[in-house]
């Protein structure tokens, strides 16, 4: 008799818990709670990059919508920017490091066909033993899976944090048409699914597309990328409306976003992707200049800073998302952000968030992007054999300097290892 009452007892609380975490978990809504951006220190003006390469500065400026491109110095590779990012994010938490329970990095320029990339951020920033690390791959959309990865973790874990970290750097072969189309960076972000408030948060299911095609792709042979150029705009294209029409029929309703962030691995494929949209947001409005009002008020607010900095491959979304945060200087109210992540070969997903306003702590990016140091192109090309040599000859450089405001640096491969600098205590690690 005694035992029924303990085990109905005991029944009773375990459900009474159950519920409570059911309730909390409804409750708090898994979303970005903030995030940084890296960038390398020197950018390329594309109009010095036209006259060397004989082309009409036009064509980049306009026809590509490319102004400057950032161009890794020897001493920056993907894991100093990934680090220098979630570096900057973390200092504005200082709570958070110890509560990182998941650590993801999106990127397709690991630098290790066996170690990821986040093992190396894990240990240059001292993140807790207790925490999850690896790298998520597929092009460009590497970073949304470990977004999306990293908002399910945390309604399983909500005590805890997941920082996910889109890092890259684009790579085409000098003189292709690919090469205006380069850049680089790095965006972190904490992901959590407590009861602070999240600077973005996500209430409706995806849409999603795959496709095997070769749009787009770099064998493990190659240190530069092999594109199918036009076929990969189709691709896109085609992967955006298919993308487009999950998320309608999953959500039952057509969204209307106040802002549209598309994937950007040059700024005009964002208009482009805009107008071909269009019709099927809005069927039965087909003037030229309600599209053009749309696009520059919907979409041009959040692309600013990829003109300025190239191709992020993965993180190219996300630095839209830090250039439409600063568009919206708080005061302003909830905005529903439409989300359109690319990545070749293909993987896309169309997604729809909910952007809060956030009191500004961060660096401006725009502070950040004014920064840098513009290069010539002279400069630019020796960079990029300064930095394949630093990838490929078993040599470390010690001495090399730190850029201004670089907390992480590469410093070549000894024995096969890589050497990284922590320039906040001048301590050398090897990863
Ligand atoms: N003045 C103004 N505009 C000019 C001009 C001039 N003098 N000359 C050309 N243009 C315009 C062209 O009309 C064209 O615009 P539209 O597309 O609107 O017609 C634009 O400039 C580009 O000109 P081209 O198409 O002739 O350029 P291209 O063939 O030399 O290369 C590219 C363009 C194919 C995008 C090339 O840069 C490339 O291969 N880039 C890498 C691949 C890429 O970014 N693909 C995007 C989809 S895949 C993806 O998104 C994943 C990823 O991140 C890679």
């Amino acid at each position: 008799m005694e035992n029924k009452a303990w085990r109905d007892s005991t029944r009773r609380s375990l459900r009474r818990v159950l519920k409570e975490k059911i309730v909390s978990q409804a409750n708090h809504l898994a979303g970005i709670l903030d995030l940084d951006v890296a960038l390398p220190h020197h950018y390329l003006p594309l109009q010095a990059l036209a006259r060397a390469r004989g082309v009409d500065p036009q064509k980049y400026l306009r026809g590509l919508g490319c102004h400057k491109m950032a161009v890794c110095a020897p001493g920056e590779d993907t894991v100093t920017l990934a680090a220098q990012a979630a570096y900057r994010l973390l200092q504005r938490h200082p709570l958070a490091r110890q509560r990182v329970g998941l650590c993801v990095v999106g990127t397709e320029s690991g630098i290790d066909h066996a170690k990821p990339v986040s093992i190396l951020v894990h240990g240059l920033l001292g993140l807790p033993h207790q925490c999850r690390t690896f790298d998520i791959k597929h092009a460009c959309y590497g970073a949304t899976a470990a977004l999306q990865t990293a908002l399910a973790w945390v309604q399983q874990h909500p005590k805890q944090l997941a920082l996910v970290i889109a890092s890259d750097i684009a790579r085409y072969p000098r003189l292709s048409p690919g090469e205006p189309t380069q850049g680089a960076g790095s965006v972190a972000m904490l992901v959590h699914a407590d009861s602070s408030p999240s600077l973005l948060s996500f209430p409706f299911s995806s849409g999603i597309h795959a496709s095997h095609v070769h749009d787009f792709w770099r064998p493990n042979y190659n240190h530069t990328a092999i594109v199918d150029g036009k076929f990969s705009l189709q691709c896109y294209l085609a992967a955006l409306k298919a993308a487009y029409l999950d998320f309608c029929e999953k959500n039952q309703q057509t969204p209307q976003p106040d802002f549209f962030l598309f994937h950007a691995p040059f700024p005009r494929m964002a208009h482009k992707a805009y107008r071909s949209l269009a019709p099927l947001l809005s069927p039965h409005n087909k003037h030229f200049s309600f599209l053009e009002e749309g696009l520059s008020s919907q979409v041009l607010p959040a692309l600013w800073p990829n003109r300025e900095v190239g191709n992020l491959y993965t993180g190219s979304l996300y630095l839209s998302l830090a250039g439409l945060r600063e568009h919206l200087q708080p005061p302003h109210t909830s905005q529903h952000v439409a989300f359109f992540s690319y990545g070749s070969g293909s993987c896309s997903e169309f997604f729809l968030g909910k952007l809060h306003p956030s009191p500004r702590s961060h660096t401006p990016l725009r502070a950040i992007l004014d920064a840098r140091v513009p290069i010539d192109v002279p400069t630019y090309e020796a960079f990029c054999e300064q930095t394949l040599a630093l990838e490929t000859n078993q040599t470390s450089l010690p001495s090399l300097a730190p850029l201004p405001s670089q907390p992480f640096s590469f410093l070549g491969i000894l024995n096969h290892k890589r050497q990284y600098r922590d320039n906040t205590n001048a301590a050398i690690r090897c990863a």
